[in-house]
């Protein structure tokens, strides 16, 4: 039996009954109970209460391809061939990085679960099904790894911006691309990138964005973090969210692609959780301490040590969100 439909009969927070949703989806009561435990060990939190049956408390918001497209088919066609919704896959990255190798050029992912959802440095993302979103984009750029050094900072200007259009106060960008609400992790990303330095390279651009997180997914969460529903004091629509994504992304992504960094470095400046703090920049075994002077043109950040600024190449930020 596939699992869907009857998610789907539960997304409404409403309590149903074995028989009512065994009549429904013309299984036996005995199937719908062994569906119910498969959802509750990919952490669905299904109550069962004798007499009214079962639910999903405060509901599920599934997401929903054909209203995508019906939002942004006209003004991103190739999203036609390219966006993929799936229930559960290992991590969205993971499966965009497999389609490489299977010849694709350009491919949107979204899932309602991850098993093994990857965060930056080897750590892992939590990813409770039908809560927040995961979704990895894959995109051929022409020029090579080289001229992409500022991109993980356009994605995370890109997921801010689609977030700007909820009613969020206290949205901003910690280098190299998180996005923070009142100084809690919001957004993640994750970029993985395969071909020449010099020459046409694929590069998935992986985005995990808190909407909701249930307690339970949340103690398992190992830094501080909000999402959507608790800063907008709202039940979000996860396909409301997707969209602003998929067009600030894919709008973004393009300029990028044609103008390079600088056309988005004051943007990044506006919105830099921590210009002008003291900072330490972790990278391997070497550490740096100094002032957050801003960003040059390839999203470099420029640190001011001692009245000496020199750009950084990569590492962490401290003070960092995750307890050191
Ligand atoms: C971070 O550690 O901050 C990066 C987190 C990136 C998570 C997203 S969720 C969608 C995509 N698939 C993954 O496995 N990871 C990224």
């Amino acid at each position: 039996m596939n699992v869907i439909p009857l998610l789907e009969r539960l997304s409404d927070g409403q309590f149903h009954s074995g028989q009512a949703l065994g009549e429904s989806l013309s299984v036996s009561r005995s199937a719908i109970w062994k569906q119910i435990n498969r959802l509750r060990d990919i952490g669905v939190d299904v109550h069962s209460v004798t007499g009214h049956g079962y639910r999903i408390p405060g509901g599920l918001s599934l997401l929903d391809r054909g209203r995508l497209l019906a939002e942004l088919g006209s003004t991103h066609q190739w999203l036609d061939d390219a966006l993929d919704i799936r229930f559960t896959v290992d991590s969205t990255n993971l499966e965009a990085m497999r389609r490489i190798r299977d010849g694709a050029n350009r491919y949107l992912l979204f899932a309602e679960h991850q098993s093994a959802g990857r965060g930056r440095r080897g750590r892992q993302w939590i990813s409770p099904l039908g809560h927040n979103i995961y979704m990895s984009l894959l995109w051929r750029f022409q020029s090579g790894i080289a001229a992409l050094e500022g991109l993980s900072l356009v994605v995370a200007l890109s997921v801010l911006q689609a977030l700007s259009r909820f009613s969020l106060s206290g949205l901003a960008v910690k280098w190299p691309n998180d996005v923070l609400v009142n100084g809690r992790k919001l957004a993640g990303i994750l970029l993985e990138l395969q071909g020449d330095v010099d020459g046409p390279c694929h590069v998935v651009m992986g985005v995990g964005v808190n909407t909701r997180i249930p307690e339970a997914a949340g103690a398992a969460i190992d830094q501080p973090y909000s999402d959507m529903s608790a800063v907008s004091g709202a039940p979000v629509d996860r396909n409301d969210v997707a969209i602003a994504l998929i067009d600030s992304l894919a709008q973004n992504v393009e300029r990028f692609e044609r103008d390079g960094f600088t056309p988005f470095r004051q943007q990044w400046l506006e919105h830099d959780a921590y210009l002008g703090r003291r900072v330490e920049v972790r990278s391997g075994d070497h550490v740096s301490t100094g002032i957050v002077a801003g960003i040059d043109d390839n999203g470099r950040l420029l640190l001011d040590e001692q009245g000496r600024i020199s750009p950084v190449f990569g590492g962490e930020l401290f003070p960092s969100v995750r307890p050191v």
